[in-house]
């Protein structure tokens, strides 16, 4: 049975079974989201009217007093009632959004580009339109669970998509799919866009300076960012950091090399945290976010955009506070590990 939520000025069909976030954005109705998975607090809203099933949100997202205040997780709650929803600080409905839908990819390569990582480039049968940052769902053959990758693409690459995968150790998606038994001419099913890692609309956009922080994959979107903020304005200042290991961790280099030559703003600093880099290579030694501190004085009216796994994401957040960059203008990204 369907019930239907209001929100704003707009009615939403939500099924049974079915979250308010995955109806929202079928429908075309932004809101803000970010994992998907109940650990972020960023779709979190208020059921002004109406019941709900909090699912699976967890009680360290969603605690037992949000709760008794009419709080609900979208990603995780669905309607037991017609319901009226807002979402917190007052937005309702409103941004730009590219509806979610389901479409079933054909696989075109699966790449070896550095250690433990893969290129997966995926054929749509049709567009999907997404804002660069943005992340899709893959699900594992044969089970119901649901991984999440980052586009590397710009907007207008919006036929065949680009992800990057690292291994992990034991994991359903990579080890026991992706890196050994999928192969090229494989259909898959892919669900997206999702997420609110994305630059503001190009009329919205005030073209300030941006700083990218990424720790191994979480280069990805930076690089649908830092393409597409290029493409607005050829001369904004763009420092880009990618944060990695060792120097076999380190891809895209050759694109990296490319971005530096075309647009003498962009900047592109790979750093090595458990390997001295050789003389006279480029790279440098430690954290992205010790560098940044001591590459920028003041980024006071830049924006930020941090992505990888948390303790990184963390240290970017306090090191760009530390350089006076408004809270406001600070976008994350954290990479935590799935659940089975
Ligand atoms: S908790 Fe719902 S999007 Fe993160």
């Amino acid at each position: 049975m369907a019930f239907t939520a209001t929100v704003g000025n707009q009615q939403v069909s939500c099924g049974e079974d079915q979250s308010m976030l995955d109806a929202f954005l079928r429908a075309g109705v932004w809101m803000p989201n970010s994992c998907n998975q109940g650990t972020c607090g960023t779709c979190k809203l208020r059921v002004v009217d109406g019941d709900v099933d909090h699912g699976d949100s967890p009680a360290d997202t969603l605690t037992a007093e949000e709760r008794e205040a009419g709080l609900a997780l979208a990603c995780q709650a669905t309607l037991r009632s017609d319901s009226v929803v807002e979402t917190l600080g007052g937005a309702v409905g409103g941004g730009i959004t590219h509806p979610l839908r389901d479409l079933t990819a054909t696989v075109l390569s699966n790449d070896e580009i550095a250690r433990d990582t893969r290129r997966l480039l995926l054929e749509l049968p049709e567009p999907l339109a997404f804002h660069p940052g943005q992340y899709v769902e893959l699900t594992v053959p044969g089970t119901q669970l649901r991984r999440q990758y980052s586009l590397a693409n710009t907007a207008d690459e919006d036929k065949v998509l680009e992800l990057h995968i690292r291994s992990v150790s034991g994991g359903a998606a990579t080890e026991r799919w992706i890196f050994t038994s999928m192969a090229v001419g494989d259909q898959i099913p892919v669900t997206g866009p999702l997420g609110d890692f994305f630059l503001p609309a190009e009329d919205s956009d005030d073209g300030g300076p941006m700083v990218l922080i990424g720790g191994g994959t979480g280069l990805a979107p930076l690089i649908g960012l830092a393409r597409t903020a290029l493409s607005r304005d050829p001369g904004r200042r763009v420092l880009l950091y990618h944060g990695v290991r060792g120097v076999d961790d380190l891809y895209n280099l050759d694109q990296m090399a490319e971005l530096t030559k075309v647009y003498p703003a962009f900047t592109f600093v790979p750093v090595l945290s458990h390997e001295a880099p050789a003389a006279e290579s480029v790279h440098r030694a430690g954290f992205p976010t010790d560098h940044f501190i001591e590459d920028v004085d003041s980024a006071r009216g830049w924006s930020g955009w941090l992505c990888g796994p948390p303790p990184m994401v963390e240290a970017g957040v306090k090191a760009f506070k530390r350089r006076r960059m408004a809270p406001r203008m600070i976008h994350r990204e954290k990479f935590t590990p799935a659940t089975d």
